[in-house]
């Protein structure tokens, strides 16, 4: 079957590489794709929020199954499009990826079917805000209601920091997506990623992970979309992954169903583990970034036929099977990133990294020029090496690292160290 992936990032490479091992795949392309994912797939050059041109595309070119990766198009519908001129989709409907688009969506969600999340408060005007912010206390947490790519999550010390934070939010820091504000009850603990793909009903756990959202080492400075992740995450205990899928996925994909708006495709649960059980703190509606760099290289099984029965609603007939070793993957991002950062820097050692230590070098935000490949995004690589276990797969993967020649870049040095301490 002609298939298509959509997403230019580090999580869509991974994905074109192992579906690209399908037998049941017969051309496979990707819109727009990166300097890397042009050796996996064919890349053509749709904006993902393009929908009538990725549509065109597929009708032009018999595409039989399309892979949305990022939560943009997911969020604005273009599951929805696809399946309504026929083309079988992967991802939730617009009306399913509400868990993810409007965070104060999916917290009342949570009151309602009994999920264990943080305290909150929804609200469309400041002084309300400031109100609830003065009577609950520090920490708090302030977060832009809808997509903000990661970054429109604030932790606040002090109620002075929370309503500063509020405030940058009503006057537009993160546009649109914060003309509503969650304020939250902070919770302590340490966090771990929990994916599972779900087909409206069933639910078909993934391998767990562990992301680094903060830029610096010791998960210090501003939030991220992820610098780095391994899989398995230590922290998820065989009971803590039956929590998270019996307390926290099962209940919200029940409850999207009664409302009409069956979930099918990856959810995944953001989860802060403390005193031995999970709360969930974000639902995102597609595969977390980095985290599937570490995750999908441990799999055995199809990717395709797995993410097939999910669209079709047959995940009951699937079985996933992974290897038995772990997987880490470190991110190098542009100097600057999160904040402002320069693009086109040229970047070598590629494929000496990838030859030399058996490590994969997955792009994330890369362009060719001529023959070099340029860095054109915040996110440029993720760096992932399998090991023995997670100790062996870090040393590996920083192996790697080392012979990849960016001086335009930076990494954080301690991606496992939680995993690795002990
Ligand atoms: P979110 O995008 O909602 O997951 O938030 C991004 C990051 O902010 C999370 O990965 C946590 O590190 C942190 N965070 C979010 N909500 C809370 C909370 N209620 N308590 C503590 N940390 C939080
Ligand atoms: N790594 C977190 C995310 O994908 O949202």
């Amino acid at each position: 079957m002609k298939t298509l992936v959509i997403g230019s990032g580090g999580r869509e490479h991974v994905l074109c590489w192992s579906l690209a091992s399908s037998p049941d795949i017969e051309r496979l392309y990707c819109a727009p794709g990166n300097a890397g994912i042009a050796a996996a797939a064919e890349c053509v050059a749709f904006d993902v929020m393009d929908f009538d041109g990725i549509l065109a595309f597929c009708a032009e070119n018999s595409i039989g199954f399309a892979v949305i990766g990022p939560e943009a198009p997911l969020v604005g519908g273009l599951a929805d499009r696809l399946e309504a001129a026929g083309i079988a989709a992967f991802g939730p409907s617009a009306g399913a990826a509400r868990l993810e688009g409007s965070k104060g969506f999916m917290k009342d969600l949570c009151a309602r079917a009994g999920v264990p999340t943080a305290g909150y408060g929804r609200f469309t005007s400041l002084d309300a805000a400031e109100r609830f912010i003065q009577s609950r206390g520090a920490p708090l947490v302030i977060k832009a209601d809808g997509l903000a790519a990661g970054k429109g999550v604030i932790i606040a010390e002090t109620v002075e920091q929370a309503a500063a934070a509020a405030r940058a939010m009503f006057a537009g820091q993160f546009g649109a997506a914060g003309s509503e504000v969650v304020v939250e009850e902070f919770l302590p603990g340490e966090e771990a990623s929990y994916l599972a793909l779900v087909d409206g009903e069933n639910i078909l756990p993934l391998e767990t992970a562990q992301d680094h959202k903060a830029v610096g080492e010791g998960d210090s400075g501003p939030n991220t979309g992820g610098m780095g992740a391994y899989s398995p995450a230590p922290v998820m205990t065989p009971e803590l992954c039956e929590m998270a899928r019996g307390d926290i996925v099962a209940p919200l994909v029940r409850a999207m169903a009664a409302d009409g708006a069956p979930f099918k495709g990856v959810f995944y649960a953001g989860l802060m583990i403390s005193d031995g059980a999970p709360k969930l703190l974000e639902v995102n509606v597609r595969f977390g970034d980095p985290e599937c760099q570490a995750i999908l290289p441990r799999l055995k099984s199809d990717l395709f036929t797995a993410l097939r029965a999910a669209r079709d609603g047959r995940l009951s007939e699937i079985e996933l099977e992974w290897h038995d070793q772990a997987a880490l993957c470190v991110v190098m991002a542009s100097k600057g990133y999160p904040g402002a950062y320069e693009k086109g820097s040229v970047i070598r050692g590629i494929e000496a990294a990838e030859r030399e230590t058996g490590a994969t070098v997955f792009h994330a935000g890369t362009s060719l020029a001529g023959a070099e490949v340029t860095a054109t995004g915040g996110r440029v690589l993720g760096v992932t090496a399998l090991g023995d276990d997670i100790a062996s797969a870090q040393a590996k993967a920083y192996q790697a690292v080392a012979r990849i020649d960016w001086p335009g870049g930076f990494y954080r040095r301690d991606i496992g160290w939680r995993a690795v301490k002990g």
